[in-house]
């Protein structure tokens, strides 16, 4: 159903983007942003060049599940790959609070950055999925200090409620990328904020 949903719009094109799948001929782009330390300020894990094909290769087969798994952010006057932003089904290993969900997250190259590009992305990929997969909610999350990524939810006029904030589980508590804050936006929201 959701891949029939997608695959009417497998690639879309933004005001200064082209949003798309995962293909293949994107590990060196994933490996250029898995190894920018800039990037990985807020995550634990530091996927090397192979790890991070067997990423791509997961990201691709879950895309053919879900229909969708945080698409390809690419500039549309260039074809340069930025990055990617969208939807998700979380599948971390271990549960997180807010699961059953769909999120919305990003990451991007650092040359991209403080242009709008995660929020001009992440607008397109709001509007699909509470428009056109009628989805309910959709949350993201992120450590606490990770301001910019706020700075993003806040961007999307999501909401913030510190009673939900979570340990990301399977993290040491004491650790300081342990602390998440989760962000949530209704399709109620979402329709009140776009119809002014
Ligand atoms: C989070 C991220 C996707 C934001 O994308 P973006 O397109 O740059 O977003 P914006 O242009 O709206 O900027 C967001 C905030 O980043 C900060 N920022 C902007 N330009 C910046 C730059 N060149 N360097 C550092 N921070 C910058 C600003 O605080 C900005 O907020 P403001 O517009 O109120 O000043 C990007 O910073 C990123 O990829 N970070 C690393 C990966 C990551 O942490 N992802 C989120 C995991 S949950």
């Amino acid at each position: 159903m959701v891949e029939t949903l997608i695959d009417r719009c497998p690639r879309v094109e933004t005001e200064r983007l082209v949003l798309r799948k995962w293909e293949m001929r994107d590990l060196d782009g994933l490996i250029k942003l898995n190894t920018d330390p800039r990037v990985l300020e807020f995550f634990r894990k530091r996927p090397n060049a192979e790890e991070s094909e067997e990423a791509l290769k997961r990201a691709i087969q879950r895309q053919d599940e879900n229909g969708f798994c945080l698409p390809v952010v690419e500039d549309k006057e260039t074809g340069d790959f930025l990055g990617f932003c969208g939807l998700n089904v979380p599948s971390y290993g271990e549960l997180l609070p807010c699961e059953p969900c769909v999120e919305i997250g990003w990451q991007l190259i650092p040359e991209a950055w403080g242009r709008g590009i995660a929020v001009e992305a992440a607008k397109f990929w709001l509007g699909f999925g509470f428009d056109t997969l009628g989805l309910d909610e959709v949350v993201a999350f992120t450590v606490i200090q990770n301001h910019n990524s706020r700075r993003v939810m806040e961007k999307l006029g999501m909401s913030f409620d510190p009673a939900g904030n979570f340990d990301f589980p399977g993290v040491p508590v004491e650790h300081p990328l342990c602390r998440h804050v989760l962000y949530k936006l209704s399709k109620k929201m979402y329709l009140e904020r776009e119809n002014g």
